[in-house]
């Protein structure tokens, strides 16, 4: 019996210390960026300090036009391989939200249309400050225009 409330207070314990943990450590940082009908963001660089445990993008998509026709998303890789991923969108359809199966890819938020909003959080850890990272719209054709630069530091 007091082995039991033993254990069960270690438990008990260890789960709060867990919480604490995880609350008082996790630094969740937040960017938003615009999409707009005539295929740009509203930023060309955002820039994550490298104490931000998460960050948390947010897309809004500030045009009038749908999904299917002026479609956006924020895709992130390395810089090297942006072009190779966004040139590949295209065939994983827009059932996909093209985005292609593709593991270069860091990040992404869904594909949405005009007057919608979305959001990705992902882990700061995968990023390294110095390395060269893009964020672009997969969308056919957009990532010419709808590009920018992610820097850590
Ligand atoms: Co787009």
């Amino acid at each position: 019996m007091i082995r039991r409330v033993n254990v069960l207070a270690l438990l008990i314990i260890g789960a709060l210390a867990l919480a604490f943990s995880g609350s008082a450590a996790a630094k969740t940082c937040e960017r938003v960026i615009e999409g707009n009908d005539q295929i740009q963001y509203n930023k060309s660089k955002l820039v994550v300090g490298a104490d931000c445990d998460k960050l948390k993008v947010t897309l809004k998509h500030v045009g009038q036009l749908p999904r299917k026709q002026m479609g956006h998303n924020w895709v992130l890789a390395l810089t090297k391989h942006f072009q190779d991923i966004a040139q590949s969108a295209a065939s994983a359809g827009l059932d996909s939200g093209y985005i292609p199966d593709d593991d270069r890819i860091i990040a992404h938020t869904d594909l949405i249309g005009g007057g919608e909003s979305t959001s990705i959080t992902f882990d700061v850890s995968q990023l390294k400050a110095g390395n060269d990272y893009t964020y672009f719209c997969s969308f056919p054709g957009h990532y010419g225009t709808m590009q920018g630069k992610l820097v850590v530091k």
